[in-house]
């Protein structure tokens, strides 16, 4: 598949997507968006394709928002459809079975934050911002980051993010739990790239695993989440990755996972 505002490639299983709209600080159009659903679909059936990165073009912003001028001139229906469009494409990022890492390269604001929140996990640049500041165009998050957020932060934080519209540093956003790390601009692919190596090596299954129990253990009660787990657990002990990883400890080795 062919886009005109994402950059794809597939390096060594790890999938970067660049999002790509220089000239409106890679906000998010409708084609754009769909762009998205598209590189996410043809990630997730890949089997060569063990992490998925989405990152922005260029050193200035990740993405700065959905697009404001399309948001201006949209009826009330179409954007019911649009907020239901980027909810279901940032759900089906949150549920993929493979990790997705937000390489936060600078300001993610308003459907730029809520695509990182989407992710599995956020290593943000030391020049990037985060905010909602919807409340300033007269509307709200929607793209799921009112609910994404403050199932991240609390009620407290999450509503003094969206009531005020002011974007916090980087180093806050990493004192709030928001993002893993927090690095030098020059430094984010490197630590990217030591984020996800590891995780193409590891046995898929015990990914998949991780990613479902935590993932969806988030909302449901502690039984189902601990019932989740032992199905889980089981489903990774039917595993021969379950055997090598075991063994290779054992034999003082390093393992050798074949995603079998
Ligand atoms: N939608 C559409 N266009 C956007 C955009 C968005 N979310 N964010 C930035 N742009 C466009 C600007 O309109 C401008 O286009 P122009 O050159 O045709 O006028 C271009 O990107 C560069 O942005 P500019 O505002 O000039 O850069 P800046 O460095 O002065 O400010 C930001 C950067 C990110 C602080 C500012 O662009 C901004 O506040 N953007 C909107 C953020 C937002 O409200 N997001 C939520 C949307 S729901």
């Amino acid at each position: 598949m062919s886009f005109e505002n994402l950059a794809v490639v597939t390096r060594g299983g790890i999938h970067t997507i660049t999002i790509k709209r220089p000239a409106k600080l890679n906000a998010l159009n409708r084609q754009t968006l769909q762009e998205l659903y598209g590189a996410i679909i043809d990630a997730s059936g890949d089997d060569k394709v063990r992490v998925i990165v989405i990152t922005g073009y260029g050193d200035k912003a990740f993405v700065a928002g959905a697009d404001i001028g399309e948001i201006r001139d949209q009826s009330p229906v179409e954007a019911r459809s649009f907020s239901q469009f980027g909810q279901n494409l940032m759900s089906m990022i949150q549920s993929l079975d493979k990790p997705v890492i937000a390489a936060i390269n600078g300001f993610a604001l308003g459907g730029g934050m809520e695509l990182a929140l989407a992710c599995h996990l956020r290593i943000a640049s030391d020049t990037a911002r985060l905010g909602l500041p919807e409340i300033k165009l007269g509307i709200m998050p929607g793209f799921g980051g009112t609910q994404r957020l403050l199932r991240l932060v609390g009620t407290t934080l999450a509503l003094e993010m969206t009531l005020s519209g002011e974007p916090i540093t980087a180093q806050r956003a990493h004192q709030l739990g928001l993002v893993n790390q927090v690095v030098a601009a020059d430094e984010l692919e490197a630590a990217i790239s030591s984020m996800a190596k590891p995780l193409v090596k590891a046995a898929p299954e015990a990914v998949r695993g991780i990613l479902q129990a935590i993932m969806q253990g988030a909302d449901i009660n502690l039984e189902a989440g601990l019932a989740l787990e032992t199905a889980r657990f089981a489903l990774c002990c039917a595993t021969e990755d379950m055997k090598e990883g075991t063994s290779a400890f054992l034999e003082k080795r390093t393992a050798e996972f074949k995603g079998r």
